[in-house]
């Protein structure tokens, strides 16, 4: 594997290792804080980002290597009117690794096209973020010790949620994996996911827009965000982005181990009341997301 573009891109074998590495770094990091010496990672975000950029740029230094980079269009010649194709091009005259954001689904793979620098797709638009999945893989692993045997319900923007695309695309490949897919009927999961995965794969799904009604089976909780960016007008916004408030009430019959994720920003989507609870494992999972982009560093840098 050369870049990580979709989730698809790693074998199961391969996001065992990058887990069992990411592990260890935990355990060890003195063990790894030289491997990228003299090595730079390029992040270009298109699109604003706080935990995905700020935790690979953390992941390149605590592994001794360098960053480089920008954190929005505008700060970038993309405000010139160069392309992706030149912007990248350029970068990878610079960089040893790229990590980028943009809002067009499918950039990051022209982009890999233009260049033998490794590309990161650090979230295209709607479609896809496959770095934020191997958080969540590597979250699940960790506060579940399995990732097979389990009903996972994701709610909120299912639609325009790319973290949820990649998830569903992920844990479909391990045995005995149900979905609750909970959200307004305006923003269910795409047709594609449905054919092309659940399907497919003859995966147990439910769909719902009732965030209690399936509570009790749930293993995981993943909420997420009303994507605002992605509307086409805000008056559709304004009306479905409170549709769910993830509150104590709300998990009176769940499970004493289930885990609560989401992939932040949280705008009200859990009252903060709940982040007490043992079950929220949300602000962990953003330091579960710093580890496992160090493991991937190293994978896609060769380095042992
Ligand atoms: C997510 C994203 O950018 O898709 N955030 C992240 O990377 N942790 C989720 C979101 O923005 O809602």
């Amino acid at each position: 594997m050369k870049n990580l573009i979709g989730i698809e891109d790693l074998s199961t074998e391969e996001i065992e290792e990058l887990i069992k590495v990411a592990n260890d770094i935990m355990k060890h990091p003195e063990l790894y804080s030289e491997k990228c010496n003299h090595k730079k990672l390029a992040t270009l975000f298109f699109e604003p980002s706080t935990r995905t950029r700020l935790s690979f740029e953390a992941a390149m230094m605590e592994l001794g290597g360098n960053v480089i980079g920008f954190s929005s269009a505008s700060s970038s010649s993309t405000a010139k009117g160069e392309s992706v194709s030149d912007t990248i091009r350029t970068v990878a005259c610079y960089a040893d690794i790229i990590a980028m954001r943009h809002p067009k689904e499918g950039a990051p793979l022209v982009a890999s096209v233009k260049t033998t620098v490794p590309i990161i797709n650090a979230g295209d638009g709607g479609h896809n973020h496959p770095t934020q999945t191997l958080t969540d893989l590597l979250t699940i692993s960790c506060e579940k010790q399995r990732l097979d045997n389990l009903t996972i319900g994701l709610c909120g923007d299912l639609k325009f949620g790319r973290t949820v695309h990649s998830l569903i695309t992920a844990m479909s490949r391990y045995k005995n994996i149900k979905f609750v897919l909970i959200s307004p009927d305006e923003l269910k999961i795409p047709e594609y996911i449905k054919e092309e995965v659940l399907e497919k794969k003859k995966i147990e799904y439910i769909e719902t827009n009732d965030i209690e009604e399936h509570m009790e089976k749930l293993d995981i909780l993943y909420m997420t965000r009303v994507q605002k960016e992605r509307f086409f007008n805000e008056e559709d916004y304004v009306r479905l982005k409170d549709y769910y408030i993830l509150n104590k009430e709300k998990l009176v019959n769940a499970k004493k181990d289930l885990c609560i994720m989401h992939p932040l920003p949280r705008v009200n989507e859990i009252s903060i009341e709940v982040d007490d609870d043992p079950r929220a494992c949300y602000f962990r999972q953003v330091l579960y997301g710093k580890y496992i982009r160090m493991a991937l560093i190293l994978k896609l840098l060769n380095i042992k």
